[in-house]
């Protein structure tokens, strides 16, 4: 029999990691996962559980030691944290991993960042991975931060590559997600969103972060997106897709960019987070977004289905979970 491969997973305990330490499982891997104290496991018992934090260094050593991967996808937006906090969990965990992987015999580190950190440029409608851009509040800053981080490692002690998925769509996302979901069959929801961007569903990108894994080449970074969609349309195949009706209210382009307090009083008449919240992310939220994945395609062999593929599964956890 052979042995089997083994992964670490940091984020092993949110929406993406908790889809990928999954589908490692189903393939057989062995499967160390990160989660801290009070991190909600689900129903991940075959993952052999490492528990502490990014700051943990014994911990983090423990976890990596001798593992062919280290999946790095722990990661905090300002969605759910402030400033300060995304700093030190995106780009000083970052480092503490790093750090954990050098002289620990690991194969290869997949560090998961997002597509924010790469924008259209020059009149061009698409961004690719040599579009990076000035980075525009502290996810991206730190993000990007991190991402200097890994191909300095990639460098100079050990091998690793970066993906950048585009938004992800699929069960158990409570914010993106379920926003896009409730925009589509709720028509009391109260806002849609000028502008675009590129969806991309968790199935989809979980097969291209192991295809990095497989395929990629050390140093190098890959855009994982799907399709790029303005928001209206993207509501609008959600509705037809899932039987509902889309949201009928559109927000002018100018309210948003003028909008931190608007944002936070549709939030609480919506009780969900609808808009990104400082001022310099609700102008991102007025452009389109969208962006090229064709090197991953090309060298790493990654697909993304429509949309309408990954509606129905999310649509089953959004009626039983959210609405
Ligand atoms: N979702 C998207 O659309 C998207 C798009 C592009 C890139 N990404 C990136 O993909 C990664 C995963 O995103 P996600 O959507 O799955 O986020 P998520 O559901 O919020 O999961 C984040 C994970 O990071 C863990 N974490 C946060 N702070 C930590 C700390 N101090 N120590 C250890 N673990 C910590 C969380 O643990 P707990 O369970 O304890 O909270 C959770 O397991 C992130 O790096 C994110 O930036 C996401």
């Amino acid at each position: 029999m052979t042995e089997s491969r083994t992964a670490a997973v940091t984020g092993a305990t949110g929406f993406l990691g908790s889809r990928l330490c999954e589908r490692l499982l189903e393939d057989g891997w062995t499967v160390r996962g990160l989660s801290r104290p009070t991190s909600d496991r689900g129903d991940l018992d075959d993952v052999e559980w490492y528990v502490g934090d990014l700051f943990d260094d014994e911990t983090l050593r423990e976890l990596v030691n001798g593992i062919d991967v280290v999946f790095h996808l722990a990661g905090i937006g300002l969605w759910s944290a402030g400033p300060e906090t995304v700093w030190e969990v995106n780009r000083d965990g970052t480092e503490r991993v790093l750090e954990a992987c050098r002289d620990s015999n690991v194969g290869r580190v997949v560090f998961t960042s997002t597509s924010g950190t790469r924008r259209p440029k020059n009149g061009s409608d698409f961004a690719d991975e040599t579009d990076v851009a000035e980075p525009i509040g502290a996810y991206q800053a730190s993000k990007a931060e991190a991402e200097a981080l890994v191909d300095r490692y990639a460098d100079t002690d050990g091998d690793a590559v970066t993906v950048h998925p585009t938004s992800i769509f699929g069960p158990g996302d409570e914010e993106f997600t379920a926003q896009l979901l409730s925009m589509g069959v709720e028509p009391t929801m109260p806002a849609h969103l000028p502008g675009g961007l590129s969806i991309v569903g968790v199935s989809d990108v979980v097969d291209g972060i192991l295809a990095a894994y497989e395929r990629g080449t050390s140093g190098e970074h890959y855009i994982l997106g799907g399709e790029n969609l303005t928001y209206d349309r993207a509501v609008s195949r959600i509705a037809d897709a899932a039987g509902g009706s889309p949201a009928r209210i559109r927000v002018p382009a100018a309210a948003i960019q003028a909008a931190g307090p608007v944002a936070e009083v549709v939030d609480a008449v919506a009780d969900r987070r609808m808009f990104p919240f400082d001022r310099q992310m609700a102008k991102l939220a007025t452009q389109r977004l969208f962006y090229s994945s064709r090197k991953a395609s090309e060298e790493l062999g990654y697909e993304y289905q429509p949309l309408e593929a990954h509606v129905p599964e999310a649509m089953e956890w959004y009626r039983a979970e959210v609405q």
